[in-house]
């Protein structure tokens, strides 16, 4: 596990968002090789995306040849709602940058068969030869997806009810009104999210600091679903400060020593335009 410790948001965004951009340039993606790409919604990913738009704007880098699948939807929510995750992703990111829209994959919550529709969409995923790095956020109650405390840490992507914690977060995007947020979703598991080659998952704000201890400091445990990827070859934990708040300082002091390593890997950023 790497565990990247920014300053602050804005520099733990600007991290993640280089090293999204590397990955992307180092694959060298093109046609018939595309890279596969896993994508979170919610409040933690918007400056990582604002960076990788302006990445793209600046011709650095180019989505032509990646292929995205989103981690999750509400159930019963019209896809053009302003808080569906369909136009999260379009107003966020999508519409900013080159990518084919049939190669951005988002669950659709209003399927006739919701269970044929996760079934299908692991099926995309498998045949897209899998995720070669799986972007997350986690809740401060641990979930990564809506995979909330007590899912199978072997899950796959399926039909889940909110916890009430995740239903109280997610009310600000409603009105502050508890009676409008969805009370479903389809999700990826956890288990679809362990099979991606390589896992991102962005942590940032005091409120996630126990969510963070219990990921990294304690062990394996379904209540904290996040706490599953301590067994992934290759997780990237990128946090700020405030994240950090609960964790030793042992380990807090071990992993900054590491910036220098770390920090190899966005720097130098690569450009699409030094490739061509
Ligand atoms: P947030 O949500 O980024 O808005 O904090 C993350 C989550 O609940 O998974």
């Amino acid at each position: 596990m790497r565990l990247v410790i920014l300053d602050d948001y804005n520099l733990a965004s600007e991290w993640a968002a280089k090293y999204i951009c590397n990955c992307i340039i180092q694959f060298k993606p093109s046609q018939g090789r595309y890279f596969t790409l896993g994508l979170p919604t919610g409040s933690t990913p918007l400056g990582c995306y604002k960076k990788l738009i302006e990445y793209h704007k600046n011709g650095d880098l180019s989505f032509k040849y990646v292929k995205t699948f989103n981690m999750d939807e509400y159930v019963g929510l019209p896809r053009n709602h302003p808080e569906s995750y369909h136009s999260y992703m379009w107003n966020n990111f999508f519409k900013h940058i080159d990518i084919d829209p049939n190669n951005a994959h988002i669950l659709d919550g209003n399927a006739p068969d919701l269970q044929a529709e996760c079934d299908a969409f692991e099926k995309k995923i498998e045949e897209a030869g899998g995720i070669d790095l799986f972007v997350g956020g986690i809740g401060p109650d641990g979930h990564i997806a809506f995979n909330e405390p007590g899912s199978s840490l072997a899950s796959r992507t399926r039909l889940k009810t909110l916890a009430m914690d995740t239903i109280l977060a997610n009310a600000k995007y409603f009105d502050g009104d508890l009676s409008k947020v969805p009370t479903m979703a389809l999700t990826v598991g956890v288990g679809t999210v362990m099979d991606a080659r390589e896992v991102m998952i962005l942590i940032t704000g005091a409120h996630k600091a126990f969510a963070l201890y219990k990921a990294i400091e304690e062990g394996v445990n379904h209540m904290w679903t996040v706490s599953a990827f301590q067994q992934h070859p290759r997780t990237i934990f990128v946090c700020d400060e405030d994240a950090t708040l609960e964790l030793r300082v042992k380990t807090v002091k071990y992993f900054k020593g590491l910036m220098h390593v770390h920090n190899k890997l966005v720097d130098p950023l690569y450009s699409m335009k030094e490739e061509n």
